[in-house]
């Protein structure tokens, strides 16, 4: 009987390549399986981040410090890292001036509820890099992001988000819908939601623009939220022309358009938006923008701003429903400074393109030596393997392509071999101090997992 076949590997030979996998790992992290075993009962499920669980291996590694784009554990493996922290740490594990910076302020204090000069000085630059924006700084890009939909229900006057099926913008309630059978649907497995929400949000798929058009023309969005490129789920590319269809959509029915350039920002210097000329109205980046201190910023556009200060100045008095005590502090402001003069540089980005660069032509030549029916996508520093056909259309598209348990083996594997990519795609990005020769033992690795996984069988 033929052997079952998914993504081209043969089942049996996935499952004997994950088995191994699996107990290599083990075997060679005692000291971390012992502290868990030891000490993780504190934690709701056994982690402080719940979707730490969610990481492929038979259980975590203890981290005991990351410098550069090398992660050590206690178990004393260095890893190369090219997941940084889902981009958290793009640039590298504590870039020198973010970390000088926070060592000044850290003399300083930490938080006032008062800005600093470096504060006016983060705003100036952040014009510099991203365009020409009214700043606000939040925490998180989930905050940002929900604060942003504020902003825009209150300039329209109008209910409802456009997301694009497949997105993710963070824990944004409102962004968590999805197409099924061309219906907008509460997207599966909320924790505890409530409400209705496809009360105040319409799902489309991305690159259709003839499905944004019958949305916007109900004349009830007041904002599409989009990537400029789908990172969250398998990557999907915009095709020629969608960017600018948008923006002629929006303009046409009076929707605001907010990039959300947290995964993006890996396109070059300003992000998508400047290396592609796009002109949102509203533009937010969180993760790496202070080089991994936590933080995010979002800005409006001068005539958003405009239309902002009316709202703002119509309402009644009251809390606005946006911001949170811990945003704008002093030292995000000092890491701010550091990161976009000192490490967001052309020098850094023409050196993670190139790395970036190589690492995609590398994998495309490892996956057609192997004939396997994958492809591999990238936007600037970021690169993804996908374990299906492409290039991929939209988000329904994506959701097909995902392979979880092979792609968990995958993983496991070039851990063992010490290489670090991101769980829950098959995503890697190139920092400013990533080498050649990380980049090529990663390839070399890759290339000995497919020659396992493709061998011929005896
Ligand atoms: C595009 C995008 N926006 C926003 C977020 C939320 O970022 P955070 O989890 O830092 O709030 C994410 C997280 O992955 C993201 O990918």
């Amino acid at each position: 009987m033929a052997a079952d076949i998914l993504a081209g590997v043969r089942m049996d030979r996935q499952d004997a390549f994950a088995r191994r996998e699996a107990d290599d790992y083990a075997k060679a992290r005692p000291k971390a399986a012992k502290a868990l075993s030891k000490g993780a009962g504190s934690f709701l499920n056994g982690v402080p981040m719940h979707w730490m669980a969610d990481w492929p291996m038979p259980h975590l590694p203890l981290v005991k410090r990351a410098e550069g784009s090398v992660i050590e554990d206690i178990d004393g493996h260095k890893l190369d890292d090219f997941c940084l922290g889902d981009t958290g740490s793009m640039f590298g594990h504590s870039p020198e001036p973010v970390a000088k910076a926070i060592r000044r302020q850290a003399r300083r204090g930490l938080t006032y509820m008062l800005p600093t000069e470096d504060a006016l000085e983060a705003g100036r630059l952040l014009t510099e890099r991203f365009g020409n924006f009214r700043w606000q700084i939040a925490t998180t890009a989930t905050d940002a992001n929900r604060f942003v939909l504020r902003v825009a229900r209150a300039i329209t006057g109008r209910p409802k988000v456009l997301v694009f099926n497949g997105c993710y913008h963070g824990t944004v309630d409102d962004t968590f819908v999805s197409l099924a059978n061309g219906v907008t649907v509460p997207s599966p497995g909320l924790m505890g939601q409530v409400n209705d929400l496809t009360a105040t949000a319409v799902a489309c798929e991305f690159n259709d623009l003839a499905g944004v058009e019958a949305a916007l023309a109900k004349g009830d969005v007041a904002a599409i939220l989009t990537e400029p490129v789908m990172t969250n789920s398998c990557m999907v590319l915009p095709d020629a022309g969608f960017h600018d269809g948008l923006r002629q959509l929006s303009l046409k029915y009076g929707t605001l358009l907010i990039m959300d350039e947290t995964h993006t920002i890996s396109s070059g210097l300003g992000g998508y938006t400047a290396v592609h000329s796009l002109r949102p109205d509203i533009f937010v980046v969180g993760k790496c923008v202070a080089g991994g201190m936590p933080t995010a910023v979002w800005g409006l556009s001068p005539a958003m701003a405009e239309r902002y200060a009316a709202a703002d100045a119509a309402r009644e008095p009251g809390r606005t429903g946006m911001g949170t005590t811990l945003s704008g502090n002093p030292m995000q402001f000092a890491c701010l400074v550091a990161n976009l003069s000192k490490v967001m540089t052309p020098e850094n980005y023409a050196h993670m393109e190139a790395g970036a660069e190589r690492l995609s032509h590398g994998l495309k030549k490892v996956i057609d030596h192997h004939r396997a029916p994958w492809h591999v996508c990238r936007v600037g520093a970021r690169v993804e393997f996908i374990c299906a056909p492409g290039p991929l259309k939209n988000g329904s598209e994506a959701a097909m392509a995902h392979q979880p348990v092979l792609e968990a083996a995958l993983h496991t594997g070039l851990i063992n071999r010490g290489s670090l990519i991101a769980p829950f795609h098959n995503m890697m990005l190139v920092s400013p101090v990533t080498t050649k020769h990380q980049i090529d033992r990663l390839l070399h690795s890759f290339d000995a997992i497919l020659t396992d996984l493709f061998a011929k069988a005896s």
